[in-house]
């Protein structure tokens, strides 16, 4: 059984799209020993505590100085000794210490088609905004594998989702979570539980 630790910051839909899919069976050989929150109040971590999932939190605020923190967040995450680590829309840049510790078994979700709309910034619904300025005619989202470089790590699986022409940011969002977000990162906690990738040169493969 993989044992994922699901890393948050939000409302966590992401978060419930992998908890469904472990309690029908899309999500196979895979144990959710916890969820972890930036931030106290999330809903996220009423979503784990109603799955019965461990739920903690881990707030900047509680600490002197970023180093500190970050001592304390990479040994919370290694009190669930995790095999895999989802970041499921978490907003804090993943410690240095962290991304080498756990090198490959750190995946991300982001809400565009990277390279393009990612790396600093690019965040939430501002990754909506600068698509529709920019007048793109497809989006989508992406997991990839953690590396230091933000949004940089090997591709695990991309969706194009369309943009209408009455979008908002708000509109987009939603549709991009529905069509590809909530697809795509069930899909890969399923295809690494089940060892069906693997990384290669930088790139990730399919067996
Ligand atoms: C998602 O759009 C995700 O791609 C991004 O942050 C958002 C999190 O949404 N990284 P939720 O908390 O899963 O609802």
């Amino acid at each position: 059984m993989l044992r994922v630790l699901v890393l948050v910051s939000g409302g966590g839909t992401n978060l419930q799209a992998i908890i469904d899919a472990t309690a029908s069976g899309k999500i196979t050989n895979t144990q959710l020993v916890g969820v972890l929150s930036n931030n106290k109040t999330v809903k996220s971590l009423e979503r784990a505590k109603n799955a019965g999932i461990p739920a903690v939190s881990v707030s900047p605020k509680d600490y002197a100085d970023r180093a500190a923190f970050n001592d304390a967040l990479l040994e919370k995450v290694d009190s669930f000794a995790p095999d895999l680590i989802v970041l499921a829309g978490f907003l804090v840049a993943i410690p240095e210490a962290m991304v080498h510790k756990y090198s490959n078994r750190i995946i991300n979700i982001h809400p565009s088609l990277i390279p393009s709309f990612c790396g600093v910034g690019y965040y939430g619904l501002k990754v909506h905004e600068q698509a529709l300025k920019r007048g793109v005619k497809v989006t989508g989202a992406t997991v990839h594998f953690v590396t230091e470089g933000m949004d940089e790590g090997p591709i695990i699986a991309q969706k194009a989702v369309k943009v209408e022409d009455d979008d908002t940011p708000e509109i987009l969002q939603k549709r991009v979570m529905e069509q590809a977000e909530w697809i795509l990162l069930p899909q890969a906690v399923d295809d690494i539980a089940n060892s069906r990738i693997r990384v290669e040169n930088g790139h990730v493969k399919r067996s």
